[in-house]
């Protein structure tokens, strides 16, 4: 596939699972892929496995970091994708300002700081940007208000930016996954005793996916493949669109 043939695009988070998966899609399309991740030595081990591909620190909170890497973007940066963002739960109660604060920083934040950046080069390439959004952006989850307000904003963020870049040339999109196997999920405490309870993080997976029409999680590489189906020139008239890759969760 080749698709993508010397464009230019940069990946957030791409260190680790949905990130890395479309860092790697891109990469096997025939793009320049900027991998950047808060962890620049992982990012730099991902780089180092994809042809063309380079590896930069991006932490996506840090507007000094934004100007830095589309600065190695150089002229014209043909697609971003802003797929960084940390999960954490609490009941409301029980929120801590600080967390709720760091949650946004990253999940909201950091994709404006992003847009902003990324203007001029987007602009200059007639580029398209695709966001990571979530189904719990859509669907309330208890003891996730941080989570989901963070998505839910994101999927309008996303409306508002494809409305200005529109008359630039420059589209503006989301995918918006369901639960997909990723390390965000090892990292959740409750998910190490899911493993115990069901004898394989396998099984955990197919418990939390009880509520997923399809009956099982999405993997990285399905939404991966989302991602590219939106950046390509295919949807060259898709702008404001949340595509969901949830195997029917939202529906539900
Ligand atoms: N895994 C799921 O079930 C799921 C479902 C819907 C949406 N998503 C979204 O997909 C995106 C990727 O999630 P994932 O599951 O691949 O998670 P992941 O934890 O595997 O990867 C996230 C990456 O983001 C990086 N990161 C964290 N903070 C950062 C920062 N400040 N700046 C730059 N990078 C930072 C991490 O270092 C990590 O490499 C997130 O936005 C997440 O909300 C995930």
């Amino acid at each position: 596939m080749s698709g993508f043939k010397d464009k230019v695009v940069l990946v957030t988070g791409a260190a680790s699972g949905i990130g890395l998966a479309t860092a790697r899609a891109f990469a096997a399309a025939g793009a320049r892929v900027l991998v950047t991740d808060l962890d620049g030595d992982a990012a730099a081990r991902a780089a180092a496995d994809l042809p063309g591909a380079v590896g930069l620190a991006l932490d996506v909170t840090s507007e000094r970091a934004w100007a830095e890497a589309t600065e190695a973007a150089g002229e014209r940066l043909d697609v971003l994708v802003n797929n960084a963002g940390v999960a954490a739960g609490a009941p409301l109660a029980e929120q801590d300002l600080a967390a709720w604060r760091r949650l946004m920083a990253v999940n909201l934040d950091g994709v404006m700081l992003g847009l902003r950046a990324a203007t001029p080069p987007l602009r200059r390439a007639r580029g398209n940007v695709v966001n990571v959004a979530s189904a719990s952006g859509r669907k309330a989850q208890a003891g996730a208000a941080a989570y989901c307000v963070s998505k839910a904003a994101l999927l309008m963020l996303s409306r508002v930016a494809a409305l200005e870049f529109a008359p630039h040339g420059v589209r503006v999109n989301c995918v918006v996954p369901g639960g997909v196997e990723t390390p965000m999920w090892a990292r959740q405490p409750f998910f190490a005793d899911l493993v115990a309870e069901k004898g394989s993080p396998a099984a955990a997976y197919a418990a939390l996916a009880s509520e997923t029409p399809l009956g099982r999680f999405c993997r990285p590489e399905e939404v991966a493949a989302a991602v590219l189906a939106l950046a390509g020139d295919q949807a060259g008239f898709v702008t404001g669109a949340e595509l969901a890759v949830d195997g029917g969760y939202g529906l539900t």
